[in-house]
């Protein structure tokens, strides 16, 4: 073999290493996406809120938070640590780190945005008070070398605050229709593709345990989607996977948009009882004198 040969395939194995370890998110992003996360906001953010209330966050400290999405919750983050504070908030993808910032409500001198991967903090070489992250962990293969990375990266003390659905079929509707077998059947091709696992959080206190975390606080709740502008979650479920699942040609276009109007039909009827997907939500305390040998 040549050496350039030689090198071609070293590369494009190391390429493909990062790849692998930075998982294979199916969602679509940038202004494909953003309605999406808007309304998820709208749906989980009071949980969001009252979660950071009970985990103490406060003013003055420092917080890094790990696939930030369009930078909604950053910028209540940026709200609760103040001035005296920062917030350092990343994700993989520009095209989402461009759009947080031009939603940027006011001058917040706190807030940064980096372009990161959640499987390379330790680039960052710095410690932060808190590590925050929302519905991140569930689309990738190995959330276990997350919480290895987050640990580079907190203080002893520090705190580490999750927020993830605990499984696609948590997000069900009465009576069952096939807009929701369709919306079901969507959430498996996309798990499938990421080569992720939508219930990894019922293991996640353990994993925490194991990696030297005691864990404070483990909440869950359950929101109903009761108004035709939360409702809007379920097409924009469909749309936002399309690309990637045309792509590895598990869907094509008319089997698409057959299913979107089902969808779209089915959300908007109020007579059916709508439930969102369950949200868990872990706040643990980074103690690594206790980890046992
Ligand atoms: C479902 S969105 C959630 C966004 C935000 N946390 C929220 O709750 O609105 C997941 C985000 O994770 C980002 N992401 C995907 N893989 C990532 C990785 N390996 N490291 C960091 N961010 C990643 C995506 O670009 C996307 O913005």
């Amino acid at each position: 073999m040549t050496l350039y040969r030689y090198l071609f395939v070293i590369g494009i194995f190391l390429f493909s290493s990062l790849l692998a370890s930075s998982g294979n998110y199916s969602i679509s992003i940038g202004e494909r996406d953003k309605d999406r996360l808007l309304v998820l906001n709208e749906i989980y953010n009071p949980f969001t809120e009252e979660f950071f209330v009970k985990s103490k966050l406060a003013c003055g400290q420092e917080v890094l938070e790990i696939g930030c999405g369009i930078g909604l919750v950053s910028q209540k983050l940026a709200g609760i640590v103040g001035e005296k504070g920062s917030i350092l908030a990343t994700d993989i993808a520009k095209e989402q780190l461009d759009i947080a910032g031009s939603l940027l409500e006011k001058n917040t001198p706190q807030l940064t945005f980096r372009m990161l991967s959640a499987c390379d903090l330790g680039v960052l070489g710095e410690k932060f008070d808190v590590v925050y992250v929302r519905f991140l962990l569930c689309h990738l293969p190995n959330p276990r070398a997350v919480i290895q990375e987050v640990k580079k990266v907190l203080k002893p003390g520090g705190k580490f605050i999750i927020e993830d659905l605990t499984g696609n079929h948590t997000l069900f509707s009465t009576p069952v229709t096939r807009g929701m077998e369709i919306l079901h059947y969507f959430d498996e091709l996309q798990f499938q593709l990421q080569e992720s696992d939508d219930k990894y959080f019922a293991k996640l206190p353990q994993m925490l345990i194991e990696e030297g975390f005691n864990l404070d606080l483990l909440h869950k709740s359950h929101p109903k989607l009761d108004c035709l502008r939360t409702r809007k979650m379920l097409p924009y479920n469909l749309y936002t996977l399309k690309n990637s699942l045309m792509d590895a040609g598990l869907i094509n276009h008319e089997e698409y948009v057959t299913m979107y109007k089902e969808v779209e039909a089915f959300s908007k009827d109020l007579s059916i009882d709508v439930f969102s997907y369950e949200l868990g939500q872990i706040c643990a305390t980074y103690r690594p004198d206790c980890i046992e040998e």
